[in-house]
């Protein structure tokens, strides 16, 4: 098996993520976060919006509908250029995408002869209303960016921000994909994080280039917070003709996945093509000058953080002589922080009291970057059983409750990484799990 096998193994058996409609044979490209998956999921999206929007002062968040108005679409150039390369096998029928079949020119599958390529729009149409007319067709939404730029002037009504200012969203986006594939990376229906960056761009100054490196750094900051390694990660600068139609520069941030190398994040310079297309400008009140913003876009795909992150973290090592595989989350991101444990299942003073611990635990501070929340409360089995358990779900600390705790109400404090344990007073333990947490 190689890694990715075991990380979709373990990702269904420990309830992160289950392939979509399963009992049904599953949908390509549609996967579902299970009660793990989902705390992961909330934990990188309250992060980002902690770091990207509540602790700046010149950022708006919003979260605006999938569906748009039809015109959105026409007016950002989605319906016209929105489109992969698309190649069929003349024998078999399989479709490519023109790039996976790059120096080949003959289907993956049988061998035959291909097609040449030609444009497949992947956004996914669906019907509004209860006219099936073609009056009545919409979009689903295949990035967020357009629900910001058509909120650009709303945020400029309610709040006069003075450029530059940023509106960020998190939230799904849909793309019919010629071929899903690899897990979670190229999937129909999947979320993003983004932030539309607008600045004053006079003609001959470099400020796109200055605020594009800005926001390029945040987003190696951001990855460095949440444990995404340096080693793992490649900034790759995107030729023109492989661009978006929007963007005057890409830089695709690539992360090495056990499959190769792909795209994790990017960040582009959308000029003032948006804003230009929908017919909105920005008056400044200062200088009475009336222009059109230009804007900076760094986005990031929540499905591929959690790939990525799934990817760091997975390890298989020896602890106390026995062989266990252990997912090494940064805490603050870790879906459970903590589990506590009666040492023994069958002494009742031991339970109560581990009982006791673990309402506590669980009562303290809310979900956020310092907090504990969730714990977990098992008695099954072995304490070495408990603690494998914990390991391969990343939990980073297990209290344990023992007959000395009954003496000096004070428990054990084993550290996922290390295995080593410390005793706590149980009067400090939110603190020390605090602490250690962040
Ligand atoms: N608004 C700009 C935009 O949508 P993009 O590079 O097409 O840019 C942004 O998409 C991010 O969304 C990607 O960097 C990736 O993380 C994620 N993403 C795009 N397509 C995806 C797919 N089919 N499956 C999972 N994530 C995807």
């Amino acid at each position: 098996m190689d890694n990715l096998e075991k990380i979709v193994s373990l990702a269904k058996r420990r309830g992160f993520i289950y392939p979509s409609s399963d009992i049904y044979g599953g949908l390509a490209g549609a996967w579902d976060y299970g009660p793990l998956g989902v705390l992961l999921k909330n934990n990188i999206k309250s992060l980002w919006w902690k770091k990207f929007v509540l602790d700046r002062d010149d950022m708006y968040g919003i979260d605006s509908a999938i569906l748009m108005n039809t015109k959105v679409w026409e007016a950002s150039g989605h319906i016209k250029e929105f489109s992969d390369k698309l190649v069929e096998c003349k024998k078999c029928h399989k479709r490519f995408r023109a790039e996976q079949l790059k120096e080949e020119f003959c289907c993956h599958v049988c061998g035959g002869e291909i097609t040449e390529p030609r444009k497949f729009n992947t956004m996914f149409k669906t019907l509004i209303g209860s006219a099936e007319d073609s009056a009545s067709q919409i979009y689903l939404r295949p990035e967020t960016a357009q629900g910001m730029f058509v909120n650009f002037k709303n945020i400029i009504d309610s709040f006069h921000p003075k450029i530059p200012f940023g509106i960020a969203q998190i939230g799904k986006a849909f793309r019919n994909e010629i071929t899903p594939c690899d897990f979670i990376f190229r999937i129909r229906e999947f979320e993003q994080m983004e932030i539309e960056y607008f600045i004053k761009q006079p003609n001959g100054v470099l400020a796109w280039e200055k605020s594009f490196e800005y926001w390029l750094n945040q987003m190696h900051d951001w990855m460095k917070e949440i444990g995404i390694s340096g080693k793992n990660i490649f900034d790759r600068e995107v030729e023109e003709k492989d661009r978006a139609h929007y963007s005057k520069r890409t830089i695709d941030i690539d992360y090495n996945y056990p499959f190769g190398r792909g795209e994790l994040y990017g960040i582009a310079y959308r000029a003032d093509f948006d804003l230009k297309n929908h017919g909105l400008d920005y008056y400044d009140e200062e200088t009475k000058e009336t222009f059109t913003p230009h804007v900076i876009e760094p986005t990031f795909g929540i499905d591929r953080t959690i790939l990525a992150l799934l990817c760091e973290a997975y390890s298989e090592d020896e602890m106390g002589g026995e062989k266990r595989i252990v997912l090494k989350f940064n805490p603050k991101i870790a879906p459970v922080k903590a589990a506590v444990f009666p040492l023994l299942k069958n002494k009742p003073e031991l339970v109560e009291k581990a009982k006791e611990v673990y309402a506590m635990v669980k009562k303290d501070s809310p979900a956020g970057e310092a907090g504990i929340q969730p714990a977990m409360f098992d008695d099954n089995g072995n304490i070495g059983k408990r603690y494998r358990r914990q390991d391969e779900i990343g939990t980073p600390f297990c209290v344990t409750v023992d007959f000395e705790t009954l003496d000096n109400d004070t428990v054990t404090v084993r550290s996922r990484d290390t295995g080593e344990q410390e005793r706590v007073k149980i009067d400090e333990l939110t603190k020390f799990l605090h602490n250690a947490i962040s």
